[in-house]
């Protein structure tokens, strides 16, 4: 299965970016550890970041033709950006939309995920594991 793993607005800054809520863990460990979850289970993986809207935007239509699936992290615009729920929308594929935190823990802003309604399913509060935790779901869950 080919995957398109997109992380969003201020993930890299994670190591340092608030580590009280978010961990150590910077996104080079989570997509280290991601391609090799995908080495084991033989799928493949393309990998982006991007603090802005519109090159998510882009990034998942330009993946739309190699990708099977998706998962994003869409940061801070889970809860903001018809956009990227549309450009997902748009591909038809399989998405599963993670969290590093648990969102419904947190401040009210962050309980409402533009995203989810169009997601497979969502996966929030398990720091690095949701990551790989999205990995298992897809393969268990979607026939590439
Ligand atoms: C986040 C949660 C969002 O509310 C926040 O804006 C982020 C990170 C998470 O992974 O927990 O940037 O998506």
């Amino acid at each position: 299965m080919k995957v398109l793993v997109v992380h969003g607005p201020n993930l890299n800054m994670l190591g340092t970016r608030e580590p009280a809520i978010y961990g150590r863990t910077t996104l080079a460990d989570i997509n280290a550890m991601l391609t090799e979850e995908a080495r084991q289970r033989d799928m493949e993986l393309r990998l982006f970041q991007s603090n802005g809207e519109g090159e998510i935007v882009t990034a998942i239509q330009d993946s739309a033709e190699w990708a099977e699936a998706i998962i994003i992290n869409p940061g801070a615009y889970t809860h903001t950006s018809v956009a990227i729920r549309d450009a997902i929308a748009a591909t038809g594929l399989p998405t599963v939309e993670v969290h590093l935190s648990n969102i419904y823990a947190r401040e009210e802003f962050r309980h409402h995920s533009y995203i989810a309604p169009i997601a497979v399913g969502q996966i929030a509060g398990f720091g690095r594991e949701s990551y790989r935790l999205a990995l298992i779901a897809l393969q268990r869950s979607v026939k590439s």
